[in-house]
């Protein structure tokens, strides 16, 4: 079988193309223009098996269409895009461009070169501001309240309506919750992760929690502590990267005796920012400074998955739903860089 990932060289990305050198035999061709991902990345992962590393932006359409109808992919795993939802407020076309047009071609270019299986990276952005303190499920009406969320609903509808003129093109979608932690990786028993997250600017909160632990950070901002949530601070849903990226292995067979769908990611229960730095604080024994700012705009309260769809549906069984392998890899991944 031959699969093309797409932003393998970025976070989320990498973790996939990691297990499936790692697990299967299938042929793999990683596509990344290195915007945000690194060759560093690449590179290890070449040390575990060897694949084909195209450095390519998708934005560059004949180029794409030429690699589709040369290689003949199986299956597509598409995670390139952009992903700050910040930026995407101030300047929405980079998003719409990249994220939407750039997939609208990639999706087209799979229909045309016979790809059978289009793995979707979407967000649980799509969903917007949930006003109620519930766990949204997949029936939750989407409502994105941002550019990135709504770039990322509109590549959801393309892919959806690209599978329903074509019967030999299958999806599954996945709806990420808050993605964090490192590869799993042991070296004489220790844990040494070797991919992890590494964005610039960083945004999310635990590796910003790790990045303050290990002093590469002045101060850790809360940013409000009057939220409707038994300690005031935001509530997410934190999933392992790992047990995220193996959610996409088992979705590449699920295809085979199932069709297409959409599928929250997360572990359906959350954690609020202080928690988060009060195990950060406990497992590196590291005392840092925290200090609660103002909210910002668009933070809802809590933001948890309803995960019993994907449960029911699908073999994917999470191993790492612990806070400390999440924090405790981010750290040793953010240690190591
Ligand atoms: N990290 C999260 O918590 C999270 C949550 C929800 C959804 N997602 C989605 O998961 C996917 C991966 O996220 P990530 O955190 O790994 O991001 P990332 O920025 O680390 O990885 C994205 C990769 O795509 C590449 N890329 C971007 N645009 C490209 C283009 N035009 N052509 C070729 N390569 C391109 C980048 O160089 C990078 O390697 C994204 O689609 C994102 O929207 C992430």
């Amino acid at each position: 079988m031959k699969i093309l990932v797409t932003g393998g060289a970025g976070y989320i990305g990498s973790h996939v193309a990691k297990q499936l050198l790692e697990t299967t035999t299938y042929q793999i061709t990683i596509l990344d223009n290195l915007s945000t991902g690194n060759i560093e990345t690449i590179d290890i992962l070449q040390k575990i098996r060897e694949f084909h590393f195209v450095k390519l932006d998708l934005k560059e359409f004949e180029k794409v269409k030429e690699l589709l109808e040369d290689k003949k992919f199986d299956v597509i795993i598409h995670f390139a895009a952009y992903s700050v939802v910040f930026e995407s407020m101030q300047n929405p076309m980079k998003y719409y461009l990249n994220n939407t047009v750039n997939t609208t071609n990639l999706i087209e270019c799979a229909t045309k070169s016979r790809v059978k299986k289009f793995i979707f990276s979407s967000t649980a952005a799509v969903y917007g501001d949930v006003k109620q303190n519930i766990n949204i499920s997949e029936n939750t009406p989407t409502n994105p309240i941002n550019p990135y969320g709504m770039s990322k609903l509109m590549s959801e509808k393309i892919v959806q309506d690209a599978s329903k003129v074509s019967n030999n093109f299958k999806y599954v979608i996945f709806r990420y919750f808050n993605v964090a932690g490192a590869d799993m990786y042991f070296s004489e028993n220790e844990l040494s992760p070797r991919v992890g997250e590494r964005h610039e600017p960083e945004t999310h909160l635990i590796p910003l929690v790790v990045k303050t632990a290990l002093g590469k950070r002045d101060i850790l901002n809360i940013y409000g502590e009057d939220f409707d949530t038994p300690d005031g601070t935001c509530i997410r849903d934190y999933i392992h990267v790992e047990d995220l990226a193996s959610a996409h292995i088992e979705a590449i067979d699920y295809l085979d005796e199932n069709s297409s769908d959409i599928f929250n990611l997360g572990y359906s229960r959350g954690f609020s920012v202080k928690e988060i730095v009060n195990n950060v604080k406990e497992i590196t024994s590291i005392n840092f400074k925290v200090e609660v700012v103002e909210r910002r705009e668009g933070d809802p309260a809590f933001l948890v998955a309803d995960n019993s769809k994907v449960l029911e549906k699908m073999k994917w069984r999470p191993k790492f739903d612990s806070l400390e392998a999440i924090c405790k890899s981010a750290y040793e991944w953010e240690k190591s860089l």
